[in-house]
């Protein structure tokens, strides 16, 4: 099997129209398209944190314009497409937290599934595109708390609304690529990407493992651990990101053969309980901190989840290259030097750079 590398040269001067791109993988998709010579537009809501990764990087700066709106409205984002005539599509805005979908569902369902809608909607009158990766999660599928990982021809499902809005967002992708894009005069070539849990500098959510320890770290606590024995496929960031854009470029340049969805997870050995991915970060952060198993009681999460990823491994040449132990490394390298108030987009590119360059 070739390899497949993130192809520089095929970015350079592509316009590519990225929802989400004020969240955390956004901010570093923007960086890393930036950095590529890519022209992106970006349409997501203003970031809801303080501090967060795209003021910290100010990707502002760096892209072409940024629409700080809606994907609920349909006509404001027809036009902020159309304006921007993209090559790529980039659909990662999302309401993406499990607790929060159980105390507003009708706003995780409107935004996952219907701001899916809207943005499949919107490409459809624009003719310049010609690859669109819609970007889910590995809980859109129905968990059967089994040791193997799940395939992508396996049903859709989801306990919780944010899974269930993630699988009827797969649904809803499925459904206009047949209806829409499949016949041999479309253009535009869409699929959809299911990757893992993905930890990495500057992501300061509300919520979620690596932030609610970075935040127990620098306040000298314990971690309140919620499920220390729940297994997660956990990655790098630049790991799903870098399969997003293979296979924008896969759907681009080789079309319909693309055009389905795809799994990017990481490797089995990285499959791994809660505890283990903090106690290694624990050990490279390097001073006396702790975690503590929280009392409450917690509404459903799955326990065991798994990706089985062979179709990107043998098709795309998508492999994963950073295993937890560099990818903990490499968390705690980024929020030292942010720490020290040194240059953040230069320590971001820096590991930027690295991924590329790793074998
Ligand atoms: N972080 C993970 O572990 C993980 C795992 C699997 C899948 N995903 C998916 O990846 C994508 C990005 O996740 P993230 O971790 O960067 O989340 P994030 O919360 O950091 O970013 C979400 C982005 O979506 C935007 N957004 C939310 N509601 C919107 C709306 N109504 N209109 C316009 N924009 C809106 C936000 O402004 C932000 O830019 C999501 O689709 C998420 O479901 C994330």
């Amino acid at each position: 099997m070739k390899v497949a590398k993130v192809d520089s040269a095929f970015w350079k001067g592509k316009k590519v129209f990225l929802t989400g791109h004020t969240g955390f993988k956004g901010s570093w998709l923007s960086l890393w398209l930036a950095s590529m010579g890519a022209k992106v537009t970006g349409y997501a809501l203003a970031p809801n944190t303080t501090p967060n990764l795209f003021d910290v990087l100010e990707i502002d700066s760096l892209i072409e314009k940024s629409h700080i709106a809606d994907i609920r409205d349909l006509a404001n984002l027809q036009k902020a497409m159309s304006q921007a005539n993209p090559d790529v599509v980039m659909h990662m805005a999302a309401q993406p937290l499990v607790r929060y979908s159980y105390a507003n569902p009708v706003e995780t369902y409107a935004t996952n599934v219907m701001g899916t809608v809207h943005v499949l909607e919107s490409t459809r009158s624009i003719d310049s595109i010609r690859a669109t990766v819609v970007v889910t999660t590995d809980k859109c599928y129905e968990n059967k708390e089994w040791v193997w990982g799940y395939r992508e021809n396996e049903p859709m499902g989801g306990y919780d609304p944010y899974s269930n809005s993630k699988g009827c967002a797969e649904l809803v992708t499925s459904a206009y690529r047949q209806s829409y894009f499949s016949d041999s005069n479309s253009t535009n070539k869409v699929a959809s990407a299911r990757a893992g849990n993905v930890i990495g500098g500057g992501d300061w959510s509300e919520d979620r493992l690596i932030p609610d320890a970075i935040k127990a770290f620098e306040a000298n606590k314990p971690l309140m651990i919620r499920n220390p024995l729940a297994t997660r496929p956990w990655q790098h960031v630049l790991e799903p990101l870098s399969g997003y854009l293979i296979l924008a470029q896969a759907l681009y340049e080789q079309g319909s053969a693309f055009a389905s969805g795809w799994n990017f997870g990481p490797n089995d050995k990285d499959n791994r309980p809660v505890q283990e991915v903090i106690d290694l970060l624990i050990a490279g952060w390097g001073e006396s901190v702790s975690w503590e198993k929280e009392g409450l009681e917690q509404p459903h999460e799955a326990n065991l989840l798994k990706l089985d990823c062979s179709k990107a491994h043998s098709r795309l040449g998508w492999v994963p290259k950073w295993n937890l132990e560099t990818a903990t490394q490499k968390i705690v390298e980024w929020q030292k030097v942010y720490q020290a108030k040194k240059n953040m987009q230069e320590v971001s590119l820096s590991q930027i750079n690295q991924y590329m360059s790793a074998k």
